[in-house]
């Protein structure tokens, strides 16, 4: 590992805890963690040890209690919601388990869409929605809607709608979790194509098929590293 590549994701004595009432999870309980441009990790550990809410922190979709989180060298903690949502717009591609895609919208459309919010022109949103349907392989499945789609499809459109704004940074929670085997081999696939070719990748996942294949792998217990 080279050690003057920059530092994409970087985690210092990260705390969440989720209050209700007078009930409170401490899910993630001071982690420490940083990952270098093109690096791809795996984040692995017992169902609630705090995987999801490590990963949604990154992505600033869940506020931590106490620490830092930079991405790409800006504080989470610090920036504004518009400042936030900017980042998250141009940095972090996120990839639910559930991918979350628009019903209503072809899978060509739901791809475009951070572009769109983006402001960028049509023709320069559909050379660039075109292009990450050819690099992923998925180009027929253009014009299909979500329900026209297979889970592994539907999962490969989601990836696509990640990458598109090029960021700096793809978060994939259980990717393959919901897929069969070919499926889930595909997708493994995909995410180890697009590491080789540079892009930083931080996954959890319970799939020892994808987490072999990462470069580093870390373990996460009680909403601790181990
Ligand atoms: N929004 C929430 N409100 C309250 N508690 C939550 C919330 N989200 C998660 N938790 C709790 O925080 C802990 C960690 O949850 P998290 O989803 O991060 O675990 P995980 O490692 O992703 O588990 P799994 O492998 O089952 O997906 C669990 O005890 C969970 O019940
Ligand atoms: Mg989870």
């Amino acid at each position: 590992m080279n050690e003057d590549r920059r530092s994409a994701v970087r985690l210092d004595d990260v705390f969440i805890t989720y209050t209700r009432g007078d009930v409170s999870v401490e899910a993630v309980r001071g982690v420490s963690l940083e990952i270098r441009a093109g690096e791809f990790v795996s984040i692995e550990g017992p169902s609630g040890s705090g995987k999801s809410s490590l990963l949604r922190a990154i992505a600033g979709l869940c506020e931590t209690t106490s620490g830092e989180i930079q991405v790409g060298g800006a504080s989470l903690p610090s920036l504004s919601a518009g400042e936030l949502a900017d980042l998250r717009r141009t940095s972090i591609g996120f990839v639910h388990q559930l991918h979350n895609l628009f019903p209503d919208l072809t899978a060509a459309q739901n791809v475009a869409l951070p572009l769109h919010l983006d402001g960028l022109a049509p023709k320069t949103i559909a050379t660039r929605v075109g292009e990450t349907f050819e690099r992923l392989g998925i180009a027929p499945l253009t014009d299909r809607l979500p329900e026209e789609l297979s889970g592994g499809e539907m999962l490969r459109v989601a990836v696509a709608r990640a990458l598109v704004i090029e960021p700096l940074v793809i978060l994939a929670d259980e990717p393959t979790g919901s897929l069969d085997q070919a499926n889930g081999k595909m997708v493994i696939e995909i995410l180890r194509k697009l590491n080789a070719e540079g892009t930083t990748i931080v996954v959890v996942t319970h799939d020892e098929a994808i987490a072999s294949g990462a470069g580093r792998r870390v373990r996460i217990v009680d909403g601790r590293l181990e």
